[in-house]
């Protein structure tokens, strides 16, 4: 089905791109729709490059061709060449019309791109997925983002197998035919890209909302799902309503169609698909209810809804002109994402989250054997570049910009990038000057940023000088050597400050030259290697707040003494850089108990949450995610030679320090009065309570597991939401609890019919303490519910193990390595896209210590040994060994 590697894959180049000799202008697609075998009939309008003469080529992989004719006339077999994964044709002019028949095998595809079955064969149904080069598996067709064409779809297929005919675009029709089949037509008159091409057929319910655009159109808005979760769509409709308000007010976008179809899965290779008037969800990402769904998995919901809707901009009406712009449209639609996410909840929550995830996915990323531009050069596979780089970096890229220009600078820009770019294939130059022309700033500087891979270092160094009551903030920067880019420029670096007096007063800054000198927050930008910036009136030596808000996507060094950072901790108005401060407290406490040195750290860290958790000031969530230390992850990530069961022990020692400073009878009287409070409301208030409600019974348990596992006991007995149940039930797997056993049955009893709890059933059980969690997924990989088949499942057994517990899945004998490495050889003779995703979960080996980096390096290069890999799992292989 997918190419393999004995094809030799040589990479595509930025470099070389070229527009299309041929481009198609208009589209009829003919489906005649069958598990097995379904028929698509395409008649492309053709338009030729009068500047190229380079012959017909089209894409089309896995296609059994059945008729071809050109201008109405068949084809004789000498003029034309049905190759591997391309259709040449002789005489083909300007203006010819092409038409193809072939035949598909939906039923057989589980690599879930193209034209594929979701559900048995008996219940359910058709769906496509044509991002990036899916829809070359459907038709044989100019499968690039550059070409747009007008699409006319009609859907032909068994009505009592398929009552329900889905295309994008606007309906046009739909009727009987003979022997109980029928059809349905659908017109786009917006031109688009292949990639956003969508149909979906089978048994499906529904639940409709009529929407009014702020431009007067009247929408209809559909959710579509299997008739026994219909219920749980309610959630994600309100959310839509939400984006769809939030982004005519934010930036004057309107929805152009008459319906908005959105179709839940449980079969998809990633999150959600922005098709054209269709978009298709994984169901994890749509469906929620009280009973099921967590907090987080609400607010994902929410996120992920609102950025299929927003790409309908950026992305549809604005679209990429070839896949290394893949940043133009997904780190722009993260950030508006964000944005909407921030305002529909708590803005420094939500800021705190998203810098969070880029450290424990982005960064890590970035200083490993994958490392690759915001707009990488080359790839081989261009589904591996769905990454943290080209999604979170790219959108802390346009936060960067955004935040150059001011929020009414900003949203001149974007109106002038989507008013200049409608239509038409874009490319990050496009933006920035679009961006750039709007403001009168030459925005130019900042494309260093998407062709450089690495994560910048930020220096501050400090200087006080009394006499002259001068301040001096000497900045550096410098960005280690990636595996392609040995070299690095300097980038521009806006770093946000604030420098706080001793008593926690923030002072006025008068800095030379600074068009706002005088306000208490500045931004400053280093463009060079270093910059010295000299803060004048300042009478006694100042706290600086660096990077408030993470003004950059760098990594910050500073020599803050803990006393200094336990008082921005107390005293920053940055919810953000209030946090931060907690974070580079915990990570010197972390490094004082590693090295055995002085205790000033630990006692700081634990003193400065101490106070916060006793005076009350703080919100429940802020305070909870304040008590929680950097993650293993990202505390391996500062070492050269990690040991992750180590690091895991070295970290468990930290929150015990915490827990016992605060005391057992302090955080069991918390725990208690949370408790009363407990119900299962969604408000933000109730969401923030189990939160930390959450982390205060991990930290009873590290102080008295028996104590730690009653409490959870309970709580899982009387938990009113997924949130306090799930958290009841992780403490007793992780803490081996005698109760455990009795609570997973029935968890996996009472969640049987439900595969996205049943996920959190397998998930859950991954997160066993070290070799313990090996014989857990040995077990669970035999459970009956256990499939190779459904990526969701996939990830929720082998990805959250070899993710989320490095502990465990680091085993130094290498039997964890041996294990994953010869299921992603299974995985990748069935699905490709998934199997090279979860590959990357090796990322971090280089930088293991000896022992397990040799194991790990063993078991990948035995991967990269087998033949007839994937393209897609070859290329992250092979970087990898690399
Ligand atoms: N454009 C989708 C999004 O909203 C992601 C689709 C990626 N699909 C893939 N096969 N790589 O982010
Ligand atoms: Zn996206």
């Amino acid at each position: 089905m997918n190419a393999r590697n004995d094809q030799s894959p040589s990479p595509i180049r930025l470099s070389e791109y070229r527009a299309p000799a041929w481009r198609v202008e208009r589209v009829e697609l003919d489906f005649d729709l069958g598990i097995d075998a379904s028929e698509v009939t395409a008649r492309l309008r053709l338009r030729r490059d009068p500047a190229q003469q380079t012959p017909l080529r089209l894409d089309g992989e896995g296609l059994e061709l059945l008729a071809i004719a050109l201008d109405g006339q068949p084809l004789d077999p000498g003029s034309y060449r049905h190759g591997d994964n391309q259709l040449e044709v002789d005489g083909a002019q300007d203006g010819s019309v092409l038409e193809t028949r072939v035949r598909l095998q939906p039923a057989a595809n589980t690599a879930l791109e193209g034209l594929y079955l979701s559900g048995s064969r008996e219940t359910g149904f058709l769906l496509t997925q044509c991002e990036a080069e899916g829809f070359r598996h459907i038709t044989f067709f100019p499968d690039r983002p550059d070409v747009l064409a007008s699409y006319t779809v009609t859907l032909r297929a068994d009505r009592k197998r398929f009552p329900v005919l889905l295309a994008g675009g606007n309906p046009e029709g739909a009727g009987e035919l003979e022997d109980g089949r029928h059809w349905a037509r659908f017109v786009d008159p917006h031109p688009k890209p292949s990639y956003l091409f969508a149909l979906v057929a089978g048994r499906l319910e529904k639940i409709e909302r009529d929407y009014v655009t702020a431009d007067g159109r009247a929408v209809k808005l559909v959710m579509w799902s299997e008739a026994n979760v219909i219920d749980r769509c309610h959630y994600a409709m309100d959310a839509l309503e939400r984006s769809m308000r939030w982004d005519e007010q934010a930036y004057g976008r309107n929805y152009d169609l008459d319906v908005f179809h959105v179709v839940a899965t449980h079969d998809f290779n990633m999150g959600a698909m922005e098709n054209k008037g269709l978009n298709i969800f994984n169901a994890k990402y749509l469906l929620a209810d009280p009973d099921s769904t967590t907090d987080d998995e609400y607010r994902a919901v929410e996120a992920v809804v609102a950025h299929e809707y927003f790409h309908n901009w950026s992305g549809n009406r604005v679209t990429c002109r070839d896949w290394f712009q893949l940043s133009l449209k997904e780190g722009l639609t993260v950030f508006r994402e964000q944005q909407f996410s921030a305002d529909m909840n708590s803005p420094p929550l939500k800021r705190i989250e998203d810098v969070a995830l880029l450290r424990r996915a982005q960064f890590p990323e970035d200083a490993g054997p994958l490392a690759h531009p915001v707009r990488p050069a080359q790839y081989s596979e261009i589904n591996n570049f769905y990454t943290a780089t080209v999604y979170e970096k790219g959108s802390e890229l346009v936060r960067m910009l955004s935040g150059r220009l001011g929020t009414d600078g900003f949203r001149r820009g974007m109106d002038r990038y989507f008013e200049a770019n409608d239509g038409r294939a874009a490319t990050l130059e496009d933006f920035l000057g679009a961006l750039g022309d709007a403001n009168q700033v030459d925005l130019l500087p900042y494309l260093v940023w998407y062709a450089q891979a690495g994560t910048p270092r930020l220096k501050a160094r400090r200087d006080y000088d009394a006499a002259r009551r001068e301040f001096t903030l000497t900045l550096s920067q410098h960005t280690p050597g990636t595996p392609s880019q040995p070299e690095k420029h300097a980038l521009p670096i806006p770093v946000k400050l604030a420098l706080f007096t001793h008593e926690g007063r923030m002072l006025p800054l008068h800095l030379d030259g600074h068009p706002r000198s005088g306000d208490t927050e500045l931004v400053v930008v280093l463009d060079k290697a270093e910059q010295r910036f000299v803060f004048r009136e300042i009478d006694a030596e100042p706290v600086p707040s660096l990077l408030r808000g993470f003004s950059a996507p760098v990594i910050l060094e500073s020599h803050d003494t803990p006393a200094e950072l336990a008082l921005l901790l107390r005293h920053d108005v940055d919810g953000f850089n209030r946090w931060e401060a907690g974070q580079q407290l915990a990570i010197r406490a972390y490094e004082a108990l590693r090295e055995g040195g002085s205790d000033a750290a630990i006692v700081a860290w634990c003193d400065a949450l101490a106070a916060l958790f006793a005076d009350g000031n703080v919100d429940d969530a802020l305070l909870a995610e304040v008590m929680t230390p950097p993650g293993e992850v990202e505390l391996a990530e500062r070492e050269r030679e990690a040991d992750p069961e180590r690091i895991h022990a070295w970290r468990q020692e930290l929150q015990r320090r915490l827990a016992t400073r605060i005391s057992a009878a302090a955080l069991l009287q918390r725990y208690r009065t949370l408790a009363q409070a407990t119900n299962g409301q969604l408000d933000a208030a109730s969401q923030a309570q189990r939160r930390l409600k959450r982390r205060v019974l991990e930290l009873i348990s590290l102080l008295d597991a028996a104590q730690g596992q009653a409490l959870a006991t309970l709580q899982y007995e009387e938990a009113p939401s997924m949130t306090d149940r799930l958290a009841a039930l992780s403490v007793l797997v992780r803490t081996d609890a005698p109760q455990a056993a009795t609570a997973l049955a029935h968890f996996r009893d009472r969640y049987v019919d439900n595969p996205l709890a049943l996920d959190k059933w397998f998930n859950v059980q991954t997160q066993r303490r070290g070799a313990a969690s090996l014989a857990s997924v040995r077990e669970l990989e035999r459970d009956p519910a256990f499939t190779l088949k459904n990526p969701n499942r996939v990830n929720a057994l082998f990805g959250a193990w070899a993710r989320s517990n490095p502990a465990g899945f680091h085993q130094a004998d290498g039997a964890g390595y041996r294990l994953l490495a010869e299921r992603l050889a299974q995985l990748d003779a069935l699905n490709p896209q998934v199997a090279a995703r979860l590959a990357t979960a090796f990322n971090g080996w280089r930088r293991l210590e000896p022992v397990r980096r040799a194991q790990a390096q063993a078991a990948i290069a035995a991967l990269a040994e087998q033949a007839g890999l994937s393209r897609n799992l070859t290329e992250i292989v092979q970087s990898m060994l690399h």
